[in-house]
């Protein structure tokens, strides 16, 4: 009785689901992909799905079904995506804006990312402020005296023995982020909650117990309530540095307050982030949403820029002819007693650029259509894909493939500097990342003097790459450093 109920109702909602992404599959049909189970469809693919199988995996996928596919699962229809014509003409369309980043909503939601689309536009211009040209020297400076301390930090470590560079270079990009986005340097515990909560964000990444909501709340009642405890933490010293930033303001205008129950913003001659969201009229955010943009850009910024570091580092320390033309590159861009030029620096750029093409620290972006996608491809033809798709653009393999990037999987600075290729690790379009060219001078900033005073040793173990919310390497990133002679080559 019991399996002939199970049996009935199975087949109901096999034949529910059927009907309910008919228009769906009509649209797609000529697209290949796995074998769809009736309800379940192809579960199967994700049940085994790890942050250390996943490229491996996804280069499988891809090499059998195409770099345009389609996956089911239940009534989810997934287009893993890798395939430059098609990803640009969805990453540069202004209709298809929705990026669906459900996992992160407890601590980003609010935030740019995850906003609606109709308010998408005016805070993406409202965060782009904080990189605008008024700016943009300040936020250098700041990021020259935070790469004097990471000089201080490996001066310890430059003893010719193994260390995993992650360690020292991460929580110095974390402390240099908080500060560009909220103006203060972090607190030993903010920086401490931060990186506990980006360890249990990365955790849940393709963990099929805590992937949804219902599941993570049933499977993981301590990791959840920690992970509360750990947003609400963050945004409460959010809340603590808007309510100084507000009375310091009203204190100038003269009108009085008690400000011994705060901590006082320092002073600074550049305008952070959360000035900037707590100052605007159109968009007037709630505290809420600040929290969440804050939340988001020191998310963004922290784990993004730390795993370009790190494995511009080690890829730099495993190529020695790469690591002398840095270095005769910086020697002849140095200012007396003020760094380096950056403009100067094409080949250091280019070398950045190329780490990042074949290690994406972000490897995926998604979109989530609201509307069919109309596309044309000079391969596939044209078609549509439906509405209600999640599409995964896989920028691991997409960067690494032989028809647009000759040699693909070697490390080819050169390729960036005539005529460089399209790099789409700060992703394309109206959404792509508004902080790029921070990023870059600010990488470089951090880089130049290490590359100057150092040099980098091929030691350690290779890397073992994995993807738990961004690229990462499952042993660290193993090397060694050996100071430059001063007055011999050290810059
Ligand atoms: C190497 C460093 C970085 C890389 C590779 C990078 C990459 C990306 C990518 C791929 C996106 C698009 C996300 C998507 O559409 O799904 C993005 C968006 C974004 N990034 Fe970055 N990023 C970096 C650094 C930063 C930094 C330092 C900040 C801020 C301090 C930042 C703030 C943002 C914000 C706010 C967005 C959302 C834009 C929007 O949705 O309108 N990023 N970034």
């Amino acid at each position: 009785m019991i399996l002939t109920t199970t049996f009935v109702c199975f087949c109901l909602a096999s034949a529910f689901n059927y009907f309910r992404t008919r228009r769906q599959r009509s649209l797609i049909k000529n697209l290949k992909g796995p074998f769809t189970w009736p309800l379940m469809g192809a579960m199967h693919k994700l049940l085994f799905l790890t942050p250390k199988n996943f490229l491996q995996r996804s280069t499988e996928y891809l090499s059998k079904y195409g770099s345009l596919s389609r996956c089911w699962v239940f009534h989810r229809l997934f287009i893993p995506l890798a395939d430059l014509e098609l990803s640009r003409q969805l990453l540069e369309s202004d209709t298809h804006l929705e990026t669906g980043y459900e996992l992160m909503k407890d601590w980003l939601g609010g935030g740019v990312l995850m906003c609606q689309s109709d308010q998408w536009q005016k805070r993406h211009a409202l965060i782009s402020g904080l990189f605008d040209k008024r700016n943009f020297e300040q936020l250098m400076d700041l990021s020259r005296q935070q790469a004097d301390q990471l000089q201080q930090k490996l001066v310890e470590k430059a003893d010719q023995k193994v260390f995993d560079i992650w360690e020292t270079v991460s929580p110095l990009v974390l402390d240099l982020i908080v500060m560009i986005t909220c103006g203060a340097k972090p607190s030993e515990e903010y920086s401490k909650n931060l990186e506990s909560l980006s360890e249990i964000y990365r955790k849940r990444f393709l963990s099929l117990q805590s992937a949804n909501r219902f599941n993570y709340w049933l499977s993981s009642p301590f990791m959840r309530k920690r992970q509360n405890r750990l947003i609400k933490r963050l945004n409460e010293e959010h809340k603590n540095l808007m309510a100084s930033h507000q009375s310091q303001k009203q204190f100038k205008i003269g009108n009085g307050l008690d400000m011994s129950q705060l901590r006082p913003m320092p002073m600074k001659n550049f305008e952070c982030l959360l000035e900037i969201l707590v100052e605007s009229k159109d968009p007037q955010l709630t505290t809420e949403e600040i929290c969440g943009e804050l939340n988001t850009s020191n998310y963004l910024g922290y784990l993004l820029c730390s795993s370009a570091l790190c494995f511009c580092l080690v890829t730099i320390a495993r190529n020695p002819s790469v690591q002398q033309r840095c270095w005769e590159e910086l020697s002849l861009a140095q200012i007396k007693d003020q760094g380096w030029d950056l403009e100067k620096l094409p080949y250091l750029e280019a070398v950045l650029q190329e780490t990042m093409r074949l290690y994406p620290p972000q490897v995926i972006v998604g979109r989530q259509l609201k509307k069919d996608f109309p596309y044309t491809h000079s391969v596939v033809g044209d078609g549509d894909l439906p509405f209600g798709s999640e599409i995964y653009i896989n920028l691991f393999e997409l960067q690494r493939n032989e028809n647009r990037y000759p040699k693909a999987n070697h490390f080819v600075a050169e390729r960036f500097l005539d005529s460089p290729p399209e790099l789409l690790s700060f992703s394309l379009g109206p959404r792509c990342c508004p902080a790029r060219k921070l990023s870059m001078q600010l990488l470089k900033t951090l880089l130049a003097p290490i590359l100057a005073n150092f040099e980098l040793l091929p030691y350690g173990d290779e890397l073992r790459l994995d993807l738990r919310l961004i690229m990462g390497s499952s042993n660290g990133f193993q090397l060694g450093l050996k100071p430059r002679e001063i007055g011999g080559n050290a810059i």
